[in-house]
């Protein structure tokens, strides 16, 4: 376990950190570009730790966007005229790198630009042609645009099953997700959903799993929203049918564009419930006939977002230009770091302040961290009142559920009596109230606060956050004081991602 370091002033822990992590000096271009590129937290004195929730963009990303848009006349993609041409080629041309961004081989994959992961989902909801005898597995682990999925399937009368995740690890149950691989009838289609890596907890889940679902007759889609900002998705290497992802996630600019990159074999087994302008080759009122393109463009549902697409070529050469590894390197040193000092965080009676939950090393896992705050007698401080102490200092945390509740409902071994306790108040309930109701049930939250780090994450972040973090030593519920704003709407049930 590395040393204690909240005692320490900045500039003596960043020495020591150094010396732990010798790693960390390899990325010091990151360093850099903080200052440089990502200056205006430090101008604003912003400590930014929500990267699961948003990445941050680059000054040179927007100048050099701005460029291609003052210099270029650019017309919707729809036609043939010189300045609609000119703007097709850009957004083929990002497609193209797309592909090759994620080492995928236009002759097996495509890209579907949709307008995030929760679109590319989607369109794999609505399409995958699920039926009677069909099956959808999918982990606990799950945002909830993967869970709303199991609505198409069921709808469309396919079962939906999901596998458990174990505990303390939140790691996905193995023994039972091979006994549930199993059940895929040959004759019928089955789809197996997980996350590369959850937003929940970074837990980073097998990407063999892909494999060893295929053998077993399953079609899989992985959720990749989470992981590729600080990791390397290789499709030459790994090939799922389906890969959803954000791209404001790996760069933070532009928001809007997500990907669907889907395997070719998935191309006529889809079924899009519906037709749209830009769909289609031939659609007839007459006649009332149409005809689907037979690639991509089936599944761009009218004019795409194309004046930010090119940004997207733009925001994969700033990642290319330090390497995801880097970034997967630094973020993995930061990580381990924070939890460390985390968990070694104790009130005087030397009780625990916080509880992680998830894994405490950083094996298979990234730079999401998830935790509770207590007090002396280990009863929980209210998250929402940690993160508005937290915004006080100009720290930005997450809190709720993060849109993923199947990983905290196990977390926090909160049963379905539990959920339907508290939601028993119909259909007004309010998050204080349901709140209340979990946490009568056994000191359980249906929430948590998430600290996430990423691509512009320094040392001094940490620092700043862990000495926030050592300010609830011996303090209590009464000692932080109340909430000073209140939620109506149930942020633990509807919460954004
Ligand atoms: C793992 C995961 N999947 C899907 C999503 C949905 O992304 P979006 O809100 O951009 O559609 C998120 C967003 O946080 C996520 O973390």
């Amino acid at each position: 376990m590395t040393e204690a370091l909240f005692n320490l002033d900045e500039n003596t822990a960043y020495e020591t950190f150094l010396q732990a992590y010798p790693a960390f000096e390899k990325t010091k271009l990151l360093d850099d570009w903080r200052q440089r590129e990502y200056g205006r937290l430090d101008k604003n004195n912003q400590i930014y730790l929500d990267y699961t929730g948003g990445g941050l963009y680059a000054d040179s990303q927007l100048q050099k966007h701005l460029t291609l848009l003052q210099n270029n006349v650019l017309g919707n993609p729809h036609s043939v005229n010189p300045t609609s041409q000119a703007m097709t080629d850009l957004v083929e041309s990002t497609r193209s790198y797309v592909l090759r961004y994620f080492n995928a081989s236009p002759d097996e994959y495509v890209a579907v630009f949709t307008l995030n992961a929760s679109g590319a989902l989607k369109l794999v909801g609505e399409s995958y042609p699920f039926g009677p005898g069909d099956h959808y597995l999918l982990t606990f682990d799950n945002h909830n645009s993967v869970n709303g999925i199991r609505e198409f399937a069921r709808a469309k009368g396919a079962a939906v099953t999901y596998v458990p995740l174990t505990r303390p690890d939140l790691r996905i149950d193995q023994a039972r997700l091979w006994e549930l691989w199993e059940t895929a009838d040959p004759d019928h289609n089955n789809l197996f959903a997980y996350p590369a890596q959850s937003n929940f907890s970074g837990v980073k889940h097998p990407l063999e799993f892909i494999e060893q679902a295929h053998e077993r007759g399953w079609d899989v889609l992985l959720d990749a929203a989470a992981f590729v900002p600080t990791n390397r998705l290789d499709l030459s290497a790994i090939e799922p049918e389906f890969v959803s992802l954000s791209f404001y996630k790996m760069f933070g600019y532009p928001t809007g564009v997500g990907a669907l990159l889907m395997h070719k074999r998935m191309l006529k087994k889809l079924k899009r419930p519906w037709f749209a302008g830009g769909t289609v080759n031939f659609a007839t009122v007459r006649g009332d006939v149409h005809y689907l393109a037979a690639d991509e463009a089936g599944f761009e549902d009218g004019t795409l977002n194309y004046l930010n697409i090119p940004a997207v070529k733009i925001g994969l050469q700033h990642l290319e230009q330090v390497g995801v590894e880097t970034i997967g390197e630094r973020v993995s040193c930061q990580t381990e770091w924070l939890i460390q000092q985390l968990l070694q965080l104790e009130h005087s009676n030397g009780r625990p302040m916080v509880r992680i939950y998830g894994p405490t090393s950083t094996e298979m896992r990234g730079g999401t961290v998830t935790l509770n705050f207590y007090d002396p007698e280990g009863q929980l401080l209210d998250y929402r009142r940690i993160e508005e102490l937290a915004s006080d200092e100009g720290i930005s945390l997450r809190t709720g559920c993060f849109c993923n509740p199947g990983t905290g409902e196990i977390a926090e071994e909160l049963t379905a009596e539990d959920m339907l306790a508290g939601l028993s108040a119909g259909s007004d309930i309010n998050l204080p109230r349901f709140m209340e109701i979990i946490q009568h049930r056994g000191n359980k939250s249906v929430g948590a606060i998430r600290v996430s780090v990423g691509l512009a994450t320094n040392f001094s972040d940490l620092y700043r956050f862990i000495q926030f973090a050592v300010s609830f030593r011996d303090q209590t519920t009464i000692s932080i004081g109340q909430i000073t704003f209140d939620i109506e709407s149930c942020r633990a049930i509807r919460d954004g991602s």
